[in-house]
């Protein structure tokens, strides 16, 4: 079948292992159904499995892609989710050591079928396109964990996020405007601190600073440029939830003697479950919010994808279609 793969790994010349052609067909394990793919999202996890972060060499030719939409046998249209649990684990499945995300262990997305357990396949309503639906497994499930389900905000709620230009940041930015929150940005750059605000912040500021108020929950995923400032921009009590660290996990000051004595706390999230993807998927049906596309292309050129990604091109997903 069509397959869009990672042949080998190079930290420097990460597109040098990519290779669109031919991989056979998944196999069906017990349990899990086919899906036939009819629009796949790119990631930068995607780009740092072609560097071999997070994919082992005995594990290549790896088809790579962790997001999907499409029909299942029935014929029913589904979004994938990406968190392959193992099936004897039964709770919350980001907590589950064995866990893995598809393109690690098993084949990815970017191919004319992929194969999950059955339980991994959400409805899609037909209010979202295949191409919007594909943008939700990973960044956009990432963002909707950390606001409701590990940061608890509700309607009426200030929320700081950092670094207004990234994936997961935009996503944040987009849901807790919709959730009915006071959303607030920080962005280095000044386009980008224009475009949070189209996309829905109340403000944006400059990284780094100093806030009209105190914000009741800080959205981390720039880590150690923003860390300070993340915690200075709480009141007391307030939570800060982390997913990444993009410019590096070394703190300088963690600001230990304000977590303690204004009594925050420090909550770290992982992508999210099945269920949240669930709830994310009638978020969107029930609001009319839509994620953000960059750009659609027919898989057949997802080299041009990651190649916009790998220069930093994007300003929201890059989406390839079947
Ligand atoms: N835990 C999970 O489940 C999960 C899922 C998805 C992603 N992640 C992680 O989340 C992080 C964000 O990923 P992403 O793809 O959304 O975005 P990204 O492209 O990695 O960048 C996020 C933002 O960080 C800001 N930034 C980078 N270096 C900075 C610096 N030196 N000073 C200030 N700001 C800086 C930039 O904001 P501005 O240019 O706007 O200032 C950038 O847009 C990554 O570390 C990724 O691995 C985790």
């Amino acid at each position: 079948m069509f397959a869009v793969y990672a042949e080998s790994f190079s930290s420097d010349d990460p597109l040098g292992g990519l290779v669109v052609g031919e991989r056979p067909d998944p196999e069906v394990l017990e349990g899990w159904a086919t899906v036939t793919v009819k629009a796949a999202s790119l990631n930068h996890h995607d780009l740092w499995s072609l560097r071999g972060v997070g994919l082992r060499e005995e594990s290549l030719p790896m088809i790579l892609g962790c997001d999907a939409a499409g029909l299942d046998e029935d014929g029913n249209e589904v979004v994938v989710h990406a968190v392959i649990g193992d099936p004897a684990w039964g709770g919350d499945e980001t907590y589950d050591p064995k866990r893995s995300l598809l393109s690690e262990k098993h084949q990815g997305t970017f191919a004319e079928k992929v194969v999950v357990p059955r339980r991994n396949l959400v409805p899609k309503p037909g209010s979202l396109s295949f191409e919007e639906a594909a943008c939700l497994p990973t960044a956009w499930l990432t963002a909707y964990r950390m606001l409701f389900t590990q940061g608890r905000l509700t309607p009426g709620e200030t929320v700081l996020v950092q670094g207004a230009g990234g994936g997961v940041a935009t996503a944040l930015i987009v849901l807790g405007r919709a959730a009915g929150l006071r959303v607030l940005a920080t962005s280095r750059d000044e386009a980008k601190r224009a475009r949070a605000v189209e996309l829905g912040a109340h403000e944006a500021y400059e990284s780094g600073a100093r806030l009209p108020v105190k914000v009741d929950a800080v959205m981390e995923t720039v880590g150690r440029a923003t860390w300070s400032h993340s915690i200075r921009s709480l009141r007391p009590g307030g939570r800060i939830v982390i997913s990444g660290t993009t410019s590096g996990p070394q703190l300088d000051d963690a600001e230990l003697t304000r977590i303690f004595f204004l009594q925050l706390a420090v909550i770290g999230s992982t992508m999210g479950t099945r269920h949240e993807l669930d709830g994310l998927v009638r978020f969107l049906d029930a609001t009319g919010t839509r994620p953000l596309v960059d750009r659609t292309l027919p898989m057949e050129q997802a080299r041009d994808g990651f190649a916009a990604m790998a220069e930093g091109d994007v300003f929201g997903k890059i989406v390839f279609t079947r």
